[in-house]
């Protein structure tokens, strides 16, 4: 990897040159809490994120939904598409957990009566703020038919990972997703992974998530190794 030129380097991960439309995104074994507060580095995090977000993305893919993923390169690596990245995380929700219980002073672990899709500002100097799709407009950020896309392939997604994850016994519980532009196009973009989502075990509720981390409730990479062995990759 060392070969490449570095673009790009985040919290978990790199991004190199590839060519002129295409880069590699690397997964490191760093893990952060907190907005980077709290971090460290597990040994063999960085493959098994590679691994999940792979797979979900050629799951996604099938179903319709354009992603930047192209091709595997090695353990901890994938060629992509070099997208623009949109600069807001859009989060789903279908159970109550993390910030959102914080927010509205709710429970954790309630079911939501429909699927919920919140925005929130790419930038860690102001710890991501949460934002509405007026304010998203009128900042002139991404144009209507943009964000009316990225509510609809954000939806679309929740069906066909809670599809297949309700399969395994695993609850969906919330996601960050990335989109990115590539000629005009809206992707998928930046990974699907532990560290992304809230995944909870049906029967116990126990986390195979990041929130493993965050908590301080396990060893990260059994729970990971767990998820890994139960969505069966
Ligand atoms: O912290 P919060 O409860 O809002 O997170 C909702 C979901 O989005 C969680 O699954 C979390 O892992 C993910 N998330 C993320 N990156 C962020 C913020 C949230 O992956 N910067």
């Amino acid at each position: 990897i060392e070969k490449f030129e570095m673009l790009y380097e985040g919290k978990a991960k790199k991004i190199f040159k590839y060519n002129d439309e295409e880069v590699i995104i690397y997964f490191k074994d760093d893990v952060t809490a907190f907005n980077g507060i709290k971090k460290d580095s597990i040994s063999g995090k960085g493959k098994i994120n590679k691994k999940i977000t792979t797979f979900f993305f050629e799951l996604v893919e099938k179903e319709g939904i354009p992603t930047q993923f192209v091709k595997d390169l090695d353990e901890n690596s994938f060629i992509a598409k070099k997208v623009e990245i949109i600069p807001l995380e859009v989060i789903v929700r279908n159970y109550t957990a993390g910030s959102f219980c914080k927010r509205y002073g709710v429970e954790k672990g309630i079911k939501l009566e429909n699927p919920i899709v919140e925005f929130s500002l790419k930038d860690d100097s102001l710890g991501d703020p949460m934002i509405c799709e007026n304010v998203i407009l009128s900042l002139n950020l991404v144009e209507k038919d943009v964000l009316e896309k990225l509510k609809e392939y954000a939806l679309k997604i929740n069906e066909i990972l809670s599809k297949f994850l309700t399969e395994k016994n695993i609850i969906l519980v919330d996601y960050k997703l990335e989109f990115g532009k590539y000629n005009d196009k809206i992707l998928l973009a930046d990974e699907i992974s532990p560290d992304t989502c809230r995944f909870w075990d049906k029967d116990t509720m126990d986390s195979l998530d990041k929130d493993v981390y965050r908590e301080e409730k396990g060893d990260l990479i059994d729970k990971y190794t767990e998820f890994l062995r139960r969505i069966d990759i």
